[in-house]
């Protein structure tokens, strides 16, 4: 599964041809995990990445998640299904609770478990979940699950690592960081010291400093990420990232560069 994978929050926002372009690059230069939601553009995200994922489908780590106001037993099935619909396929590889709302977890999880009985989906995981809620989903579920927490996890916000990371390492849950780049796409300038930082490392390597964030962030083989682009550049950049091996001094000036006292407030939920 690639490491480094695709979002699409917001990709219906482009053209869609561009759009379609960009997540087929990533996809022709292995960024073959595809994260999407029926949140997302209200279903229309996950129509492009039916587009896109056209006649391949056998390459792709496909992923989804149900709206929490979904996440009852049947309510589970039936996004799911209209997710798989939009799609235009008969799996989910992941299918994740997007965030916890006021269903009880034992339902939305009883959903999870029938729609892989059926084969809909192969695994199931959550997002946005903290260590008391990763504690009770796995309670109910038994070990092995969640699969995934999928958190919010960029430079300037490394809360998880306080936390949810080291829990998830123990208990063998992939850990997949959203918003890479912020959700804005931008990165400190080069005139401030963190800035630099990126930049002189980015210049030894002959590499961007969106590329050097990237590797930074999946330095630890637990964790996994998904930057969203629309721009086809976008794309071959962030999947040229996986190419990079940075060294121990380089990762630990950038962990000093932005530390994890800098975490700020995490984004809304989206
Ligand atoms: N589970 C959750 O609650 C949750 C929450 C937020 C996000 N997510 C997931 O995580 C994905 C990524 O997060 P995100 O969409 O918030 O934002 P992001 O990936 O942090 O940033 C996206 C922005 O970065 C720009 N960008 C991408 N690659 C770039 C590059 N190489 N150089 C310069 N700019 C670049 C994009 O521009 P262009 O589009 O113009 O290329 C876009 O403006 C989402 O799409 C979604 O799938 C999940």
């Amino acid at each position: 599964m690639a490491v480094i994978g695709q979002g699409t929050w917001n990709i219906e926002n482009a053209t869609r041809s561009v759009t379609v372009a960009a997540l087929r690059r990533g996809l022709d230069l292995g960024m073959t995990h595809i994260d999407c939601a029926e949140m997302y553009g209200s279903g229309a995200a996950e129509a492009l990445v039916g587009q896109a994922i056209a006649g391949r489908r056998e390459e792709i780590f496909l992923v989804s998640k149900v709206l929490p106001t979904h996440a009852s037993h049947r309510g589970v099935i039936a996004a799911c299904d209209a997710s798989l619909a939009r799609l235009k396929t008969d799996r989910l590889d992941c299918y994740l609770l997007h965030w916890r709302g006021a269903h009880p977890l034992e339902d939305t999880i009883a959903g999870f478990e029938h729609l892989r009985q059926q084969g809909k989906i192969l695994v199931w995981g959550v997002s946005n979940f903290d260590v008391p809620d990763l504690e009770e989903a796995q309670r109910i579920a038994g070990a092995g699950h969640p699969a995934c927490n999928q958190v919010l996890y960029h430079l300037e916000e490394r809360a998880i690592e306080n936390a949810v990371l080291p829990w998830c390492e123990r208990h063998g849950v992939a850990v997949v960081g959203y918003s890479p780049f912020g959700n804005t796409g931008d990165l400190p300038s080069a005139r401030t010291s963190r800035g630099r930082v990126l930049q002189e490392i980015a210049e030894a390597h002959g590499a961007t400093v969106h590329q050097i964030a990237l590797r930074f962030l999946v330095r630890e083989s637990s964790v996994f990420t998904i930057p969203k682009a629309s721009n086809p550049e976008h794309a071959a950049e962030n999947a040229r990232a996986s190419d990079l091996q940075l060294s121990n001094a380089e990762l630990e000036r950038i962990a000093a560069a932005f530390p994890l006292e800098r975490g700020r407030r995490a984004l809304p939920m989206l």
